[in-house]
């Protein structure tokens, strides 16, 4: 069983990947679940436990700290569990933080690995989407990562393979919690005479956080998870949060809101 979290794809194309190298047929969409308040799942013998979810500013989204704190598995007999963590760059001390929230459940949890992925935070000066050449080469290393951690899945042997980068603590335990508190904002978020009322923007967005309005344009409400899936989406490139945005390209993994669901 693979519980994944993904805004622009990223993590589900390695949830998927995983899922097919490993045989393991039930994947489970960690927005859909609790939207649903799906918390109770049973775990056969002879399934792995996984996790994945993209990084978001060096730590954990929220969003699945608070699924795993209300999640209940019933049949766990000490099979595999994994955590797999997407990230343009660096996790800093996710792999710390993860082992801590998968202990409280009392899972054992020995394989923490990360696959780095095309870049999709463009929020703040300085930070842009990868060039292509850039996004290519990601993608076919991220093919290679995720045959190298199935295989040490299979066999129950771990490997190295977690980009933790530099400066953890500010990163991890100074920014991460300041980006919790301050930076998760939908306000910031504006749509301009480019949206076409497609309404892909509801469609994509995995909390139900948007609406629309009568002209079918997005109108935010406040349990935004900072995910973009919305602006990566839009077809026109209507959407912008904020001015740092504007002018930067989109990207996503899948072609459209519905692609690989
Ligand atoms: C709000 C936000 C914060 C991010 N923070 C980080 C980060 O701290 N380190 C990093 O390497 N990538 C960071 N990224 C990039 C994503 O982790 C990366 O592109 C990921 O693969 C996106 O996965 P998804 O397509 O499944 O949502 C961030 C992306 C977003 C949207």
């Amino acid at each position: 069983m693979i519980f994944y979290f993904s805004g622009t794809g990223n993590s589900r194309w390695v949830a998927r990947g995983l899922a097919q190298h490993l045989s393991e047929s039930t994947l489970v969409d960690i927005a859909a679940a609790l939207r649903a308040k799906q918390h109770d799942f049973s775990l056969q013998p002879t399934e792995m436990l996984g996790f994945v979810f993209p990084i978001h500013s060096w730590g954990i989204p929220p969003l699945v700290r608070s699924f795993v704190d209300s999640l209940k598995i019933s049949g766990y007999a000490q099979q595999r569990v994994f955590g797999v963590f997407t990230c343009g760059d660096e996790c800093g001390y996710s792999n710390i933080d993860f082992k801590r929230l998968i202990s409280a459940k009392g899972l054992t949890c020995r394989h923490i690995y990360s696959v780095q992925m095309p870049n999709t935070y463009i929020c703040m000066s300085g930070f842009k989407l990868d060039t292509p050449e850039l996004e290519t080469a990601k993608m076919v290393r991220a093919e290679v990562d995720v045959q190298r951690i199935s295989d040490a899945l299979r066999a129950d042997s771990p490997i190295q393979q977690y980009h933790q980068g530099r400066y953890n603590f500010l990163k991890s335990r100074l920014i991460y919690p300041g980006f919790i508190r301050f930076a998760m904002d939908s306000r910031p978020f504006r749509v301009d005479e480019r949206c076409v009322s497609c309404g892909r923007c509801e469609r994509s967005c995995p909390t139900g956080n948007i609406t629309l309005d009568a002209q079918n344009r997005p109108q935010w409400a406040r349990h935004c998870v900072q995910c973009l899936a919305c602006l990566h989406h839009c077809p026109t490139q209507a959407i912008d949060y904020g001015k740092h945005t504007q002018g930067k390209g989109r990207y996503t993994r899948f072609a459209s809101d519905t692609d690989g669901k």
